[in-house]
């Protein structure tokens, strides 16, 4: 079945926001477009997104970064200095408004850039890591940011605790696998929800586009924020036509 369109100009559906009043447990996957308000670059549009400028492989996977460390990190760096720059959006500000207001609110987030976490959402599964961490590349220990600071003019930054390691960001790099308890929770969550809110992502990249898929086979509502059709619109009820920083305060506003 199509999802029912419902652009910004439109009202809110009355079915939607029943929905949304009456859910007892309502789970959220969040991706890059939902920091795209906020100055961070998604990943797969066609002008802008980071892998239509660079090859993932050449710099999120651990081959590149055996091969090529300093490229590597360097790249990362500057990912997180633009991350440092910017702030959470509108869109962050709602989830956390929604998370301390209803019951049960699951947040899951395929983005690095610990946007929630500053505009107040606790707890956040980050299903790809957070970039503003650094671990030792050999023993996957935290490095701390101390560390980092008195060896910022080098790259590849030394880890203190492996003789062999360097700092890596502590990220999910291609090929690798999530960690199995955020995993499981997502999951659990999908399961579980009667409502599951899909924000700004392109449903690409397993297993974190499973989850919704699980949710609404389990007998969740899906609701899909995007400005447009991504590859999970077709398992929505409702595909809210545009950007997350204008439609989460508004659905917020509307409990
Ligand atoms: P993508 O870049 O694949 O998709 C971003 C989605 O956001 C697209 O569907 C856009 O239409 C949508 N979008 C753009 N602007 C928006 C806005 N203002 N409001 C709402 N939506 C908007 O990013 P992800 O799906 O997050 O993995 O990508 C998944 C993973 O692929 C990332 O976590 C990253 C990447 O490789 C790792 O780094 C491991």
């Amino acid at each position: 079945m199509n999802p029912t369109p419902v652009s910004l100009t439109d009202e809110i559906p009355s079915a939607l926001a029943r929905q949304l009043q009456q859910a007892q447990h309502i789970a959220v996957l969040t991706g890059a477009g939902m920091s795209a308000e906020s100055g961070v670059p998604t990943f797969r549009e066609a002008q802008t997104g980071l892998w239509a400028r660079y090859d993932p492989m050449e710099l999120a996977t651990s081959a590149a970064f055996e091969r090529d460390p300093r490229r590597v990190w360097d790249w990362y760096q500057w990912r997180r200095e633009l991350i440092d720059h910017s702030r959470p959006n509108a869109g962050h500000h709602a989830l956390a408004a929604l998370q301390h207001s209803c019951a049960h609110v699951t947040l899951v987030t395929q983005n690095v850039d610990g946007f929630h976490q500053l505009a107040g959402s606790e707890p956040v599964l980050e299903l790809h890591g957070n970039i503003r961490r650094s671990v030792c590349s050999r023993s996957r220990r935290e490095i701390e940011p101390d560390w980092l600071d008195r060896h910022r003019d080098r790259s590849p930054v030394p880890s203190p605790h492996h003789p062999d390691g360097l700092a890596r960001p502590d990220v999910v790099w291609f090929g690798e696998p999530l960690r199995a308890d955020l995993l499981d929770a997502a999951f659990q969550a999908a399961a579980d929800c009667d409502l599951m809110l899909v924000v700004g992502t392109s449903g690409l990249v397993q297993p974190a586009a499973s989850i919704p898929v699980v949710a609404v086979e389990q007998g969740g509502i899906m609701v899909e924020i995007n400005p447009t059709a991504s590859e999970l619109t077709r398992h929505a009820r409702w595909h809210l036509q545009g950007s997350s920083a204008a439609w989460l305060p508004r659905l917020v506003d509307s409990l």
